[in-house]
């Protein structure tokens, strides 16, 4: 089969486009038919060899997979060849054909498309499962978001304000504020040219905001920390700001604040009956345009390294989809 591979760890630079061995599914697989699968940052760490996830080499990348079911290995029951159905894979997407365990799969409605449904796999179930199971956001809670328009930044804008949230977008430009607003944020922070701190307090009368979802962390901690209500809830969800900060327990007790880490293999393999319920509320709310996944780029497999380059510079706003 066609497909992006990497031969060692490296940058984007390091991909190739070409023949690859066609996997051959196994006991409690599927093969999937790929139509659309994301690339995204945690697709450069992994290349990087700085991600939680390693590989054997040569490998093929790829977490975020939309396509139809082309085989089912011994003694898996469904769902049957032709399903249409998104997948998160530890890698393997970037390929015509792709391998993935059988409890990694959910059937969509045949009329969701394949690039939407894509970036629903990854970013949209890291958001929705950090905005709903971990910072439990109802309607009149005031949420904090970095990276907002980051991928899962901006899916997660989307999901606290279809709980009924109010949003405050954090990015670095103007540009990115009004890409923020556009899928539904209240109000923006420009950290670059604004003391994140001080405009939450203006923002929130001095009170703070009672959810942070943080997929950025690195320098923005100390102000994201500070300005974190009574009770308030920091959910951790990446380092896309590369340091990883140390929490100081007394600013966490002093206003009896929980800091919550939130990794989607959790969900993805220890708590699937809400995994399950995460994917049928997200197909619901794009089925009723609530939520609209930011298709930035979509093109062939030989675009991945100029897309994964774009996403590492911090030059893309939205999802890029390989189809
Ligand atoms: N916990 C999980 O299960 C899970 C699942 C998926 C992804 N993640 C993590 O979530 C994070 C965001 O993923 P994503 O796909 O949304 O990435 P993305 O599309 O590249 O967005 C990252 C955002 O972070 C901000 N940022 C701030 N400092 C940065 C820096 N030094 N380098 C790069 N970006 C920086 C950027 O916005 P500004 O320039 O506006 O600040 C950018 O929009 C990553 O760390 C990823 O590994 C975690």
């Amino acid at each position: 089969m066609r497909a992006v591979f990497s031969r060692r760890y490296g940058t984007p630079d390091n991909l190739e486009i070409g023949e690859f061995p066609k996997p051959v599914v196994g006991p409690g697989e599927l093969l999937i038919a790929v139509k659309a699968a994301g690339v995204a940052f945690h697709d450069g760490l992994q290349l990087a060899g700085k991600h939680q996830i390693k590989h054997d080499m040569p490998y093929v990348p790829g977490m975020e997979i939309a396509g139809t079911v082309a085989a089912l290995g011994e003694g898996v029951e469904g769902p049957k060849v032709g399903t249409p159905v998104i997948s998160i894979n530890e890698g393997g997407g970037w390929g015509e054909f792709a391998l993935v365990k059988e409890s990694q799969v959910w059937p969509i409605p045949a009329d969701v498309d394949f690039k939407a449904a894509a970036a629903l796999g990854m970013a949209y179930t890291t958001a929705h499962c950090g905005i709903h199971w971990e910072g439990q956001v109802t309607a009149g809670d005031t949420v904090l978001i970095t990276g907002a328009t980051g991928a899962v930044g901006l899916a997660a804008v989307e999901c606290a304000k279809a709980l009924g949230a109010r949003v405050i977008a954090v990015a670095s430009s103007e540009e990115r504020l009004a890409i923020a607003t556009e899928h539904g944020a209240d109000e923006g922070i420009n950290y670059i040219t604004c003391s994140l701190k001080e405009a939450v307090k203006e923002l929130t009368n001095g009170e703070g905001v009672n959810v942070a979802f943080d997929p950025v962390m690195g320098s923005l901690f100390p102000d994201v920390l500070s300005s974190l209500a009574w009770g308030a809830r920091h959910v951790i969800i990446g380092f896309a700001g590369g340091e990883i900060p140390k929490i100081p327990s007394n600013r966490l007790l002093v206003k009896n604040r929980r800091a919550l880490g939130m990794v989607m293999s959790y969900y993805r393999y220890r708590q699937p009956h809400l995994m399950q319920q995460t994917v049928d509320t997200l197909l619901d709310w794009y089925q009723s345009g609530k939520i609209h996944p930011r298709i930035a780029v979509d093109g062939p497999l030989e675009k991945a390294p100029e897309y994964l380059n774009l996403i590492m510079d911090r030059k893309l706003i939205g999802r890029a989809i390989l189809v």
